[in-house]
């Protein structure tokens, strides 16, 4: 059972992973843009779930963003789960460690989408950073597609979110969902990206 859970941008494909992340924590914070999505993600939230505190917050304002981040933190303490879904890879990052500067964060998993760049690269990239920073239990969670040759299709929003449950119970330090055939030409799972790559 986590004590407090807090994930970024989890209202949307995230949605029921945020919903069965609720059952596993005292207290959950939901950090998206639209008071919208965070209320139909509330009206939802499971009976016996843990406390559910809603942030409505802009990353393309990253400094109100991050301190907002702060001020709820200053309040709840900080979490000992993230989960960050957001298309500003750097800040994420400078989240991360915004949020190891008052206590040490467990565990933060870092989403990356595979839209248009080889997401193997920016993950590299990204864990040089986070090495660089001294970043402690930071895990990156690649999210790849389904399917082989040319009948790979993008994952369904079920299939992301249950992806994201498994990598945040296994703690790896990289977890690929789905296959990343279609950036190394061969059928590729998180277990053998992690053997390959000397991750633990
Ligand atoms: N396989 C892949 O690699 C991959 C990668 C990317 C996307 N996809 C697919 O594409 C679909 C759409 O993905 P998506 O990322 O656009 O949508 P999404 O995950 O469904 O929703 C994005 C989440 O981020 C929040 N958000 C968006 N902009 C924000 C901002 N400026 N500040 C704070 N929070 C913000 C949203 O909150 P609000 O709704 O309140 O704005 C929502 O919680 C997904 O359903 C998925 O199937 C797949």
């Amino acid at each position: 059972m986590y004590t407090h859970t807090m994930i970024i941008g989890g209202t949307g494909m995230l949605r029921s992973a945020s919903l069965e992340l609720a059952t596993r924590s005292r207290r959950l914070t939901s950090v998206a843009r639209t008071r919208r999505s965070l209320s139909t993600l509330d009206r939802d939230w499971p009976a016996g779930a843990g406390a559910h505190d809603i942030l409505s917050l802009d990353w393309t304002m990253p400094g109100l963003f991050l301190e907002g981040i702060k001020h709820h933190v200053a309040r709840t303490g900080g979490p000992d789960l993230v989960v960050a879904w957001m298309h500003e890879d750097a800040l994420t990052l400078r989240i991360a460690a915004r949020l190891a500067e008052d206590s040490p964060i467990p565990h933060f998993f870092h989403i990356i989408g595979s839209a248009k760049v080889n997401p193997l690269k920016i993950a590299d990239s990204l864990r040089m950073s986070a090495e660089a920073t001294n970043l402690h239990h930071y895990h990156q969670i690649v999210l790849g597609g389904h399917g082989s040759g040319r009948r790979v299709r993008w994952l369904t929003d079920w299939e992301i979110s249950r992806g994201v449950l498994q990598a945040v119970e296994r703690q790896k330090s990289m977890y690929v969902v789905g296959t990343l055939e279609r950036w190394t030409g061969a059928p590729i799972d998180a277990c053998d990206y992690q053997v390959r790559r000397g991750y633990r």
